[in-house]
């Protein structure tokens, strides 16, 4: 074998084994003598002496002696006499291209070509070029890092069952996009990353409780928040006059309040109730104004006039959108307000500075927030993003554990994953459905993946990888609760503690 130049830079090339039978571009079988792990990358050299890395996807060992034999005497005096040189190891290989461009050869590797460990120089060429450290490839300590151009402009899916390291592993990026000075918004359902901090690194988190501004809303959407009922066709009609009148007639920094916006929408509500001609609706307009005043009285905590919802996040910052106190449709109010303003104002900025500074955006639970088969107001601006957001430096990361359930049109424009357990086929399809890169070879790792191990594929690495992701090194909300440590700790105080005696009580109010 011609060993060419590259092959002589490396000191700790070892012989695995050779290539047997017939090879092509895409996989080959190698026969061994030690046994490879799978997901473990190897390199041939092919005549010019250009480095192909292969990854190996599964391993079969056999004994030639007794393969044949299914007869349990035999075997048991067999195993006296038991030889590891009967033993062979055959794996199968799947070439993933040259180390240089990630090209596959145009040429398959020739039958009984040695195959070699690929060197740790090479891995580190390949897996740990980009800024963002997340972790280590699986079969050996080299760190991967991802490229964050490619991450943020391709956008990004993380995927996995409950439990498996989400959380965790958004938090590892946190903190190196903190390394990187980013602009990042979380809308963070549970309160996870509003109080998370890093041992190595002061996050500086920017906190923002989100508001809605009541004059900018669709008169549906601010009857939907005040909680009249959408088959009410009175009401709803009456409550768009009203709405639609009043915002003809006043400019919103007329309003010093939402109680005086409200209170005007109200006094417009009795007008017509006072009037003859609507006596036959009065029920309907007094529950419409019943409606209104539950909203002075119950929302006023994410209700704001004269507001732009993105004037409180801070660029160069986390800014963690805090939407755990808010019911369903609130949050896909906040949700989809928010990201409509964004995408608004990183395009204004683009065209008039031509740069804009870019923004990554992580939807939590995403199938709540853009679910397959159900309309939400989030859908129309994620969706946006997902598709237009490369050009005006916007970025979405959709974090999710029920991927089948999630809009597949957003899903799609994903390009990157970092997928963890999934044990569901119909799960596994449809993201394979809105991955071309994601091969049914990988698919078969998925049930089989440990916490915190996931596959990483897209723009943003190389080739896709197995990697053990790094562990958090701080903490973060929603960790594992240890059940029996908690419990033990209150054993020596029997006092008859109850329910009920929350430290929010001050915040208790239904929202
Ligand atoms: N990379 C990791 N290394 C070690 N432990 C991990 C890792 N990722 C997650 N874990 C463990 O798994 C638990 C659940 O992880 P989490 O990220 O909260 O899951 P999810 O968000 O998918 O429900 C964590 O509390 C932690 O103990
Ligand atoms: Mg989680």
């Amino acid at each position: 074998m011609n060993q060419g130049n590259d092959l002589k830079e490396f000191d700790d090339l070892k012989i695995l084994g050779y290539t047997i039978g017939e090879t092509s571009s895409y996989e080959l079988q190698m026969i061994s003598s030690e046994v490879p792990e799978i997901g473990e990358y190897l390199s041939i050299y092919d005549d010019e002496g250009t480095e192909i890395l292969g990854m190996v996807e599964n391993v079969i060992r056999g004994n030639r002696i007794t393969n044949e034999l299914k007869e349990y005497g035999a075997i048991s005096k067999l195993k006296e006499f038991e030889d590891e040189d009967e033993i062979y190891t055959i794996s199968s290989i799947k070439i993933l291209g040259d180390t240089k461009n990630m090209q596959i050869p145009r040429r398959p590797p020739k039958p009984l070509n040695e195959i070699y460990k690929t060197p740790k120089q090479t891995l580190n060429k390949v897996f740990a070029n980009g800024k963002l450290e997340v972790g280590k490839l699986i079969s050996s300590d080299i760190g991967v890092s991802l490229d964050v151009n490619k991450l943020c402009s391709r956008h990004l899916a993380v995927l996995a069952i409950t439990g498996q390291g989400k959380s965790n592993t958004i938090s590892v990026l946190l903190e190196q996009f903190k390394k990187l000075n980013a602009t990042v918004i979380v809308f963070d359902m549970h309160r996870e990353y509003l109080e998370m901090e890093s041992y190595s690194i002061d996050l500086k988190i920017n906190p923002i409780k989100p508001k809605i501004n009541v004059y900018n809303m669709h008169p549906d959407s601010l009857m939907n928040l005040a909680g009249v009922d959408p088959s009410a066709s009175i009401q709803r009609s009456f409550g768009r006059r009203a709405i639609l009148g009043l915002n003809k007639e006043h400019e919103e920094v007329e309003f010093n309040s939402v109680e005086e916006y409200i209170n005007s929408i109200l006094n417009r509500i009795e007008i017509y109730a006072d009037m003859d001609e609507y006596k036959n609706k009065l029920d309907s307009l007094i529950t419409l104004k019943m409606r209104f005043e539950d909203l002075l009285a119950y929302k006023s905590k994410i209700t704001a006039i004269n507001y732009n919802p993105i004037s409180g996040i801070k660029e160069n910052r986390i800014n963690i959108v805090d939407i755990s106190e808010l019911d369903e449709e609130s949050t896909d109010l906040i949700i989809s307000y928010f990201s409509k303003e964004i995408l608004k104002d990183r395009k204004k900025s683009f065209w008039n500075t031509k740069t804009a500074n870019p923004i990554f955006i992580i939807y939590e639970e995403a199938h709540l927030v853009i679910p397959q088969n159900r309309p939400t107001k989030s859908k129309t601006p994620i969706s946006r993003i997902a598709r237009e957001g490369r050009k005006f430096g916007v970025g979405i990361c959709l974090v999710s554990q029920r991927p089948k359930t999630l809009d597949q049109e957003a899903l799609s424009q994903c390009n990157n994953f970092i997928i963890s357990k999934i044990i569901e086929p119909k799960d596994q399809r449809y993201i394979q459905q809105a991955s071309e890169s994601l091969s049914e070879d990988l698919i078969t790792q998925l049930p089989s993946l440990n916490v915190g191990e996931a596959i990483v594929l897209g723009p943003c690495l190389k080739i896709p990888a197995l990697v053990k992701m790094n562990r958090f090194n701080g903490v973060y909300g929603g960790e594992d609760v240890m059940f029996d440590e908690l419990w033990s700790k209150t054993e020596n105080d029997l006092s008859d503690k109850t329910l009920g005696k929350s430290i929010f009580e001050d915040e208790e109010d239904e929202l």
